[in-house]
């Protein structure tokens, strides 16, 4: 009894609440909103279904009941009518709002929203069209059907956001992302409830945004792939009405070998020293002179223009990553700081970052930086982005200073969706005292793009960040995984009807890969394996920017959805819960991969791209008989000695070395299988 009930709490205090139960709270809504109240009934959908608009509202909220409603025909194979009804008493649909709100989004606009369902009627009541879009996408997460049809089951929501800064940063300088790419993100970015695009325009290997004033700076900085001001206008446009903002990045003084290339006057480094584009990743000495008045004249131009540019209130300078070697080596440099008294690079930089200041706040800009940039005497609406570490946002939020949590997030680093959800812009152990809290606004995904094409962004952003943006908006006890990835699933393929490419594009990768042969066997592999993590792939698998990014490793993906339950089962079944049904899984997994051994075989020696990914054919075949034999012995049909296992964990040393930047993610599951086959009581000593 007394282990029963020890299993019990910590069962409970594991999850919390069953799983079941979460499914019943929570059914497919992502993020989670702040109070769901569910009630009996539903309100069916036919092809009659309506939408009317009370209250104060404009084109762009009617622009998205109009896409709603094409997204609610996807799903629902119904046809809907293209015009508003005017009968509100009626309609399906009601959505009241009292006021437009700002047409431009402002960070700290109402994003609040109620949505109540009767058999009769849904009604969203915003104070804001763009609460009235948060709430729209809610209720489009909500639609079911079963035997009977589709339906909205009957509910009462109230929700606001939990934080008001909710980012997403593409970085189009590395690799250039069209129009299309940003479009489509703005509309998942929607789907899920975030509100700023970060757009990282400029870095060591490309300026992207055309300047009238400065033509030469993207002429020869971009390899003629820009965004000129006109679609830049577009896509500021296009994220307004998803009530989104648009901040703009320009990195500097560091990340600064693309602005040289048209001005090295500018630069730190020996007079008449040329620069060419960067085709490297990495961190590179090319820094902007903050000695030369030329530079400050310079740039002076350029954010005078850019801040006509970009409406939104905040503009980030970049800041990172200036390791100062061209400002040690230039003796010019060196000269100024001793006369001015500047005693390190540091203090340099913010002399830099304080001029530029007054460029910014004449064009009515707020400044933002990474963390670098923090210095205690810098005005204290200047916000701190937080990659190093959470406590530079912590210390900046102490010292009075706002900020925005992007350590954690960084997806290009390929960690699983769980990893970032676990990681809470203020923890519940936070040090900090409310009014220092309220400083924290909130966090941003970071998708920089050095190993990401307009083939395969979609695939690294999505869906991991529909987490991030739930850890964003949803309170922070929303903290289940396994409840989480349940409804990440659902997100993932709501998204694909926005356009979004990170599910079929994966196949496209596997079908040009294997060469004309069937990519089925490959589909398997795929389904275990996951790139290198965090900077390793550069290190394991040399590239530049210029290289493609079709390989094998670009069609794998984090979160390999084979690996994860293979993993999960085995934690179950090692951890004695449901052993019957989750052998039976694993087994099952197992047999299906074992089955496309031979064709994996086959399909690689047939593909002369997959040559670098050979070896992990036999890895395959490994993992799969090593697995096998370690249940055969947990079921005592075959004892197994340390021997053995110490002759298993060798071949698991090598295949956990990664083959293409690739590494099998469901190994860890399978020592685990090994160690416990060992420990059981069949084990021979
Ligand atoms: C950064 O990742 N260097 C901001």
């Amino acid at each position: 009894m007394r282990k029963i009930l020890i299993a019990a709490i910590i069962f409970i205090g594991f999850y919390g609440i069953s799983a079941q139960d979460l499914e019943t709270a929570r059914r497919n809504l992502m993020p989670v909103p702040a109070n769901v109240n569910w009630k009996s009934g539903r309100l069916p959908v036919t092809k009659t279904f309506t939408v009317a608009v009370k209250g104060q509202t404009d084109e762009r909220l009617k622009s998205y009941i109009f896409r709603a409603m094409r997204r609610m025909e996807g799903r629902t194979i119904l046809e809907l009518s293209r015009e508003l009804s005017n009968d509100a008493g009626n309609a399906q649909l009601l959505i009241e709002t009292n006021s437009i709100g700002n047409a431009i989004p402002k960070l700290g606009d109402d994003e609040s929203y109620s949505l109540e369902i009767n058999d009769r009627q849904a009604k969203i009541s915003a104070p804001t069209t763009v609460g009235a879009m948060r709430g729209l996408e809610t209720f489009l997460q909500l639609l079911e059907g079963d035997k009977d049809g589709f339906y909205f089951p009957a509910v009462a929501i109230n929700d606001k956001p939990r934080f008001a800064w909710r980012g997403l940063m593409i970085d189009s300088a590395r690799h250039f992302q069209p129009m299309e790419v940003l479009r489509r993100n703005l509309d998942a970015m929607a789907a899920v409830k975030l509100n700023v695009l970060h757009w990282h325009l400029t870095d060591d290997q490309g300026i992207r945004v055309e300047t009238k004033k400065l033509p030469e700076l993207y002429q020869k900085g971009s390899d003629g792939d820009f965004y000129t001001q006109e679609q830049i206008r577009e896509i500021i446009r296009y994220a307004a009405d998803r009530g989104i903002r648009v901040m703009p990045e320009f990195d500097m003084p560091g990340h600064a070998t693309a602005w040289l290339v048209s001005h090295p006057e500018i630069g730190s480094g020996a007079p008449g020293a040329t620069y060419k584009i960067e085709r490297n990743p990495g961190i590179f000495d090319p820094t902007l002179d903050p000695t030369n008045e030329k530079t400050y004249k310079f740039l002076e131009t350029f954010f005078a223009e850019m801040s006509q540019l970009f409406p939104d209130a905040y503009m980030h300078i970049g800041g990172d990553e200036n390791e100062g070697k061209q400002w040690d080596a230039n003796q010019k440099i060196q000269a100024f700081k001793r006369e001015k008294n500047i005693k390190d690079n540091h203090e340099l930089q913010t002399y830099f970052n304080k001029r530029i200041l007054k460029f910014l706040q004449k064009g009515g800009k707020t400044m933002m930086g990474w963390d670098e940039i923090f210095q205690p005497d810098l005005p204290k609406d200047v916000v701190i982005h937080s990659w190093r570490g959470q406590k530079a946002l912590a210390d900046a939020a102490r010292q009075g200073f706002q900020g925005v949590l992007s350590n954690g997030y960084y997806i290009d680093l390929m960690f699983p969706a769980s990893q970032h959800y676990a990681v809470d812009p203020i923890p519940a152990d936070t040090t900090l005292t409310a009014e220092e809290q309220k400083r924290v606004l909130g966090g941003e995904a970071t998708m920089w793009s050095e190993w990401v094409s307009p083939e395969t962004i979609d695939s690294r952003i999505w869906t991991r960040t529909a987490a991030i943006a739930e850890r964003f908006w949803s309170p922070r006890d929303v903290n289940q995984t396994e409840d989480m990835y349940r409804r990440l699933a659902v997100i993932d393929e709501q998204l694909e009807e926005l356009g979004l490419t990170h599910r079929k594009n994966q196949l496209m990768l596997l079908r040009r890969l294997a060469n004309n042969q069937d990519i089925a066997a490959l589909q398997k592999l795929v389904s275990v394996i996951e790139p290198v993590k965090e900077y390793r792939r550069y290190q394991v698998r040399k590239q530049t920017m210029l290289s493609p990014l079709t390989g094998l490793i670009d069609a794998a993906q984090a979160d390999a959805p084979g690996a994860r339950l293979f993993n999960r089962a085995v934690d179950d079944f090692i951890g004695g819960r449901e052993t019957v049904e989750n052998q039976a899984k694993i087994r099952m997994l197992l047999s299906d991969w074992r089955a496309a051994e031979a064709d994996l075989q086959k399909t690689m020696e047939n593909s002369p791209a997959l040559a670098e990914a050979k070896q992990l054919t036999a890895d395959f075949q490994n993992l799969n008989r090593i697995a096998f034999d370690a249940l055969d012995a947990l079921n005592g049909k075959q004892a197994r000695s340390a021997d053995w296992s110490d002759a298993q964990l060798k071949t698991l040393d090598e295949i956990a070395k990664p083959k293409a930047a690739l590494e099998f993610a469901h190994l860890s599951g399978v020592k685990k299988l090994v160690a416990a086959a060992v420990e059981s009581k069949n084990a021979v000593r």
